[in-house]
């Protein structure tokens, strides 16, 4: 009798539990069906089109940006749906001139950095690149000068003995008869003179014929950033030191070190002026930034990280990239190499100012960002508190906002022949087939407040050097041992393979 009450019992137990779980299921599925009508049909963001999974959910947007491949995605995407897409739930992507204006442009309130996509150094303070606006203001008020165009001219000799020490070290690789990785080179070169500038002392990339440790250890800090805040984005922020991968995290420590590293060497020499741009920041921070106007320490150090990452990497990714497009496009190469080779009677004629009646190689360098922006999709922005306003239609506080300017370049609607390479498009009397092409929606320097510091800097760079090595040299792309150069991955820049050069001396 007992047994059967107490099978009777278990068995009223396992039915109430079978209909619990068979009404927690439905309960479940009426949840996600409910979160599913709610994203497709009543979300504020409803009416952009994107795919049908990535308005659902943000993993595939964060598995890319982990990846290092949104890029491309955004691209892809922007061309099947259109200018403006939605790529999660509360993600929207836009490729207009008039939202790089919205986003970026100079405006009060601003659309500041989407907090959810940085990540604070290992010291816990700010860099110029994710400080809100009043710390911003302050890091940019102090580096200012230097990057200015007359501080720029105050600099030209320091600038110039690093080309020279380039086209050097080219004539070696002439002599060796040895395809050179150009990456390499280009990488050096730009990398000594930010030292030079910023701390007065070169990396010695060139001297010592190698691409000094701090360059590879930048760009996998920023790689750290990409997949930190993606995994935070998912909860994940605690497991983080088991989920990115151990070279990376190496990357960001050594990144620290290094920078500190100079930061403190620097900060020790104070009171002698270098004529750098560490000179000023010193003189402000004094006695620990008592003023409040200069640096703390902590402060120094992530700036030096930032200029280090603009001063090597983008302008190196550019000279890179117009070296490959020209090596592909005989016809573009000539006519530079044609402008370069009888604008100067010798090499030493080519200085900051000569370089600017190059309007060719000028096109040239335009034309290469274009297609191989140095920075690929900019820092993604929210709008201000409360929402704001883009391309006229409100977008509630806390979306993310991407302006991709890799997508943005390649959009038909900005321009015309987007994926050819066709440096004419820049020029004043540029074809009549051109005269539609948006270049307000091509912002490689982006706009507003938070716009490329070292702009004047990298155009003095890349014209300077580009001139120096089609005044001196022919240039054959090794193929084989270069591969598809293209097949990058992009962390915010990019992580580039070797391009592999034969040189020869240019007979003039
Ligand atoms: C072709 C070369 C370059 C390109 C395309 C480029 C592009 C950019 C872009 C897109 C930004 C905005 C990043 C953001 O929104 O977070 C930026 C910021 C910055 N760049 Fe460059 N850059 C170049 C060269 C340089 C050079 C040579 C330096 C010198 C150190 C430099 C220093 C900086 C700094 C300090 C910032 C932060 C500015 C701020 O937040 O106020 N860049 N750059």
């Amino acid at each position: 009798m007992t047994s059967i009450t107490s099978g009777g019992w278990l068995q009223d137990a396992s039915r109430f539990s079978s209909i619990s779980l068979l009404v927690g299921v439905c309960a479940l599925l009426v949840a996600v069906l409910a979160n599913i009508a709610y994203k497709l049909f009543f979300h504020p963001l409803r009416e952009y089109p994107g795919p049908l999974l990535w308005r659902l959910t943000s993993l595939p947007a964060d598995y890319h940006s982990f990846n290092g491949t949104l890029v491309f995605k955004l691209q892809e995407i922007h061309l099947k749906y259109g200018e403006s897409v939605r790529i999660s739930p509360n993600e929207l992507s836009f490729t207009q001139s008039r939202a790089w204006k919205d986003i970026h442009g100079a405006r009060n309130p601003e659309f500041p950095k989407d907090f959810r996509r940085t990540q604070l150094s290992p010291n816990g303070y700010y860099s110029i690149l994710n400080a809100p606006k009043e710390e911003h203001a302050r890091f940019r008020r102090l580096l200012a000068h230097a990057f200015s165009e007359k501080g720029l001219r105050e600099q030209e000799p320091r600038i110039r003995q690093y080309m020279d020490l380039l086209v050097d070290r080219l004539n070696e690789c002439v002599r060796s008869g040895q395809a050179t990785n150009m990456v390499k080179w280009y990488t050096s070169c730009v990398f000594d003179v930010i030292g030079d500038l910023a701390w007065g002392e070169s990396f010695g990339g060139l001297e010592n014929r190698e691409v000094h440790e701090w360059v590879p250890a930048v760009v996998g800090n920023t790689r750290y950033i990409f997949r930190a805040s993606a995994l935070e984005r998912w909860g994940l922020g605690t497991f983080k030191t088991w989920l990115v991968d151990k070279k990376t995290l190496e990357s960001r420590k050594k990144n620290f070190a290094l920078a500190t590293q100079k930061a403190e060497k620097r900060a020790a020499q104070k009171g002698d002026t270098h004529g750098d741009f560490w000179d000023r920041v010193l003189i402000k921070s004094a006695g620990d930034n008592s003023s409040g106007e200069g640096m703390v320490k902590e402060e120094m150090i992530n700036n030096a990280a930032v200029l280090v990452l603009g001063g090597a990497e983008t302008s190196a990714s550019t000279l890179s990239a117009a070296t490959y497009l020209l090596l592909q496009n005989p016809e573009s190469m000539k006519k530079l190499v044609k402008e370069v080779r009888s604008t100067f009677k010798s090499s030493a004629d080519i200085d900051v100012y000569s370089v600017n009646r190059l309007s060719y190689q000028f096109a040239v360098l335009e034309e290469t960002m274009r297609i191989y922006p140095p920075v690929p999709d900019q820092a993604q922005r929210i709008p201000p508190v409360g929402g704001g306003f883009v391309n006229d239609k409100f977008i509630p506080e806390l979306t993310t906002l991407h302006v991709p300017q890799m997508a943005a370049n390649f959009m038909p609607q900005n321009f015309h022949r987007a994926w050819d390479f066709v440096p004419e498009r820049w020029l004043d009397d540029a074809p009549a087939e051109f005269a539609n092409d948006d270049k307000a929606a091509f912002q490689p320097f982006t706009l507003g407040n938070r716009n490329c510091i070292g702009r004047n800097l990298a155009y003095a760079e890349m014209r300077l050097v580009l001139a120096k090595v089609i005044y001196d040299f022919d240039m054959e792309l090794d193929a084989k041992a270069t591969g598809n150069w293209w097949d990058q991955k992009a962390f915010g820049v990019w992580s580039k393979g070797p391009l592999m050069v034969t040189l020869r001396a240019a007979k003039h």
